[in-house]
């Protein structure tokens, strides 16, 4: 990476920090620049963290001590997409959308870091006493702080998109988040009108905007609204949904309680014999 240099005034506590953190490893100028660049990388990718391994200083999914290196060769291996990957190391979607991403960013960093994964031996995190996954050992999945729900962030993502729902009518809002294949994420709310019947439902804005964007395989569908039990989506909705093939419908409520379906599930038969012309 092409560099150039830059002094700067540290506090005189930092400074000792610096000494001690890099005493027998590396130059003080060149541990803070890595530290540093540690630091933009945290933002650009909220969700990854770094520690030190025997082997240096490494990205890993934070709150974990799963190394991005592990995730990445586990999808390269197994090809999972987002789902999966989120179901085989028992953590949220924003942590897998989070490793991919940054190892999609910095490709020659992470292979490089995949190639010396048997010889790491990652300190264990004190929430998850137990070793990181290896991609070739039996399905035990990576430790991580496993929050409420595997799909918490996309049904973070529908309550977002409830927020713009206009339902001046019904009141009734509904916030609706759509996972793609290829990790894009579609939010959509329902835009009521004064001509009832031109009101649009949530779920079919997001689908109807990830078609717009090229995305026609679907993973998984969050829908949310204000209601004391998980609300199902119209008939016309799963019409729309079953056009599209069959995938994951998780409907939740503001407090949490989320009902699970797929969209076979909710419109059993939806094609049968329909064109089947023969
Ligand atoms: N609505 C949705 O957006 N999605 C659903 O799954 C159920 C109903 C909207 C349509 C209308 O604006 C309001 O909720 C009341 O039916």
């Amino acid at each position: 990476m092409d560099s150039k240099p830059l002094s700067l005034r540290l506090p005189s506590e930092t400074r000792s920090w610096l000494q001690r953190f890099s005493r027998g490893r590396a130059t003080l100028s060149s541990m803070a620049a890595r530290l540093l660049e540690e630091a933009r990388r945290r933002t650009l990718f909220p969700g990854i963290s770094f520690t030190d391994t025997p082997n240096g200083r490494r990205a890993i999914i934070e709150g974990s001590n799963t190394l991005v290196a592990t995730v990445w060769q586990y999808q390269q291996t197994s090809h999972a997409d987002a789902i999966a990957l989120t179901d085989h190391f028992r953590w949220s979607l924003q942590q897998s959308i989070a490793a991919i991403s940054y190892a999609n960013a910095f490709p020659d960093e992470v292979s490089a870091d995949a190639a010396d994964l048997p010889s790491l031996a990652l300190p264990t995190h004190p929430l998850n006493p137990s070793s990181p996954a290896h991609p070739d050992s039996d399905p035990d999945p990576a430790p991580s702080i496993r929050i409420s729900h595997p799909f918490s962030s996309l049904i973070e993502a529908a309550k977002d998109a409830r927020l713009h729902a206009h339902a001046p009518y019904s009141r009734f809002k509904v916030g609706a988040a759509l996972l793609g294949k290829g990790w894009k994420l579609f939010k959509g709310c329902n835009v009521e009108n004064l001509s009832y019947g031109l009101t649009i439902c949530a779920e079919r804005n997001a689908i109807f905007q990830a078609i717009a964007s090229g995305v026609s395989q679907f993973e998984a569908i969050a829908i949310v609204a204000d209601t004391r039990h998980p609300i199902s989506p119209c008939g016309a909705c799963r019409q729309v949904m079953a056009e599209f093939g069959n995938f994951r419908i998780l409907s939740a409520t503001l407090s949490g309680e989320v009902f699970e379906s797929t969209v076979d599930a909710l419109l059993p038969r939806s094609r049968t014999g329909i064109l089947d012309l023969d």
